[in-house]
């Protein structure tokens, strides 16, 4: 088959990759989307069982930091496009283990750019209809005060976690391989997201999991901090209209408008399982146990996503408390996947995470 365009699309066995390729392979089956990963602790190909038998869809499992492979795929496969998911996306990972993400994140990324930027010098075209479209996080702003205003593209980087300074310095490359060489090349920072198929380390997966199973609920500090939550499917929306209509060498911050306290949002997870498991209201309140802060941890997180609105029409579509309830429902739903990804290596993680609190 002759498809009009050939993607690669990274990390697309994780969480927001996920949807990113769902998307991608049901809505243009004139594109071949090839999704490579790794395939870490994180990468799961049981999120896209839909799709996995598509004509217009390839797996390939590999490292981003495997440079000679990376230009061999582009060649074989004629890459045009590159949507960069792949990376190390869990804070608390990255306060243990730092080194991983310097490796991924920003040698990983540094290694695609070099094996995009000469696949496509080498072609008569160059960089005619190509574009290196990087995925990355609203952690790279640093930390907000309550009430001090919201995230834009002009906010200077000021990462904190080694996560942060991991993606802050991917973004950096991206930008410097479109100054230095006029790679055609895009930047998103996207606020946290939440939705079906997110390993459960994090917020919003782990608590539905131990409030169904009655386990505690480990709130950091206070629970006073601040995210901006955004449904994942309405991430990828965005991602689509980027990759379309986005301008080369441009950045559009991604967010929902959307800020809970960690504390608040808790509360609303107790209630809705309770609710959707036929508990008494209450029932799960006691599992909140406060533990010692995560180093470091960033107050405030919020997006000012006027940009996108503006120029590219992009709004989220769904109410939170609309998402909220989907999402708690799919994960109750989906108790299969749950018990897959949290046994094994992922349990022994967190026993070594949690000891002692
Ligand atoms: P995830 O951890 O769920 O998935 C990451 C995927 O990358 C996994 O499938 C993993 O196997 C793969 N991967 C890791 N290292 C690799 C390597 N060396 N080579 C190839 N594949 C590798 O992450 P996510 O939450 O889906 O995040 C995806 C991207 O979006 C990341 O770049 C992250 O920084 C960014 N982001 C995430 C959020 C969020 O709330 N989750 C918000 C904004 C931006
Ligand atoms: P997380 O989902 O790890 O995303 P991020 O750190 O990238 O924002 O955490 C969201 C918020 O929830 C963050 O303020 C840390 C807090 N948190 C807890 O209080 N307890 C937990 O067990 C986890 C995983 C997070």
């Amino acid at each position: 088959m002759n498809f009009k365009r050939n993607i690669l699309i990274t990390g697309g066995a994780g969480f927001i990759g996920s949807h990113v390729v769902r998307l991608f392979v049901n809505k243009y089956p004139h594109y071949r989307i090839i999704n490579l990963d790794k395939l870490t602790y994180a990468g799961n190909l049981a999120n896209l069982r839909d799709v996995e038998g598509a004509p217009n869809y390839e797996f390939v499992r590999g490292d981003v930091c495997d440079y000679e492979r990376m230009g061999e795929l582009m060649r074989t496969y004629g890459i045009d496009g590159i949507i960069h998911l792949a990376a190390e996306s869990h804070v608390d990972r990255s306060i243990e283990e730092p080194f991983a993400f310097a490796k991924t994140n920003v040698m990983g990324t540094l290694s695609l750019l070099q094996a995009a930027k000469l696949h496509w010098e080498s072609l008569p075209e160059r960089y005619d209809g190509k574009l290196f479209y990087h995925i990355s996080t609203d952690e790279v702003y640093g930390a907000l005060e309550m009430g001090e205003g919201l995230f834009t593209e002009q906010t200077p980087y000021a990462p904190h976690s080694p996560y942060s300074a991991s993606k802050a310095s991917s973004d950096h490359f991206v930008r410097a391989f479109h100054d230095t060489y006029g790679v055609p090349t895009i930047v998103t920072n996207c606020s946290n997201n939440y939705g079906p198929y997110q390993f459960p380390e994090k917020l919003i997966p782990l608590f539905i999991n131990n409030i169904r199973t009655g386990k505690p609920l480990p709130v950091y500090g206070r629970g006073e901090n601040v995210r901006d939550w955004l449904y994942v499917e309405d991430h990828a929306r965005a991602i689509d209209l980027v990759f379309h209509n986005g301008r080369v060498g441009d950045t559009y911050n991604i967010g929902g408008f959307n800020e809970w306290r960690n504390i608040d949002l808790i509360k609303v997870m107790i209630k809705t399982v309770d609710r959707l498991l036929g508990n008494p209201e209450g029932h799960s309140d006691h599992l909140i146990t406060y533990v010692a802060d995560r180093l470091g941890h960033d107050l405030r997180y919020a997006i000012d996503s006027t940009k996108i609105k503006e120029e590219l029409g992009w709004e989220p579509s769904l109410q939170f408390e609309e998402g909220i309830e989907k999402t708690i429902h799919w994960y109750l739903d989906n108790q299969e996947w749950m018990d897959n990804v949290t046994s094994g290596d992922y349990a022994r993680y967190y026993e070594r995470m949690y000891a002692g609190r």
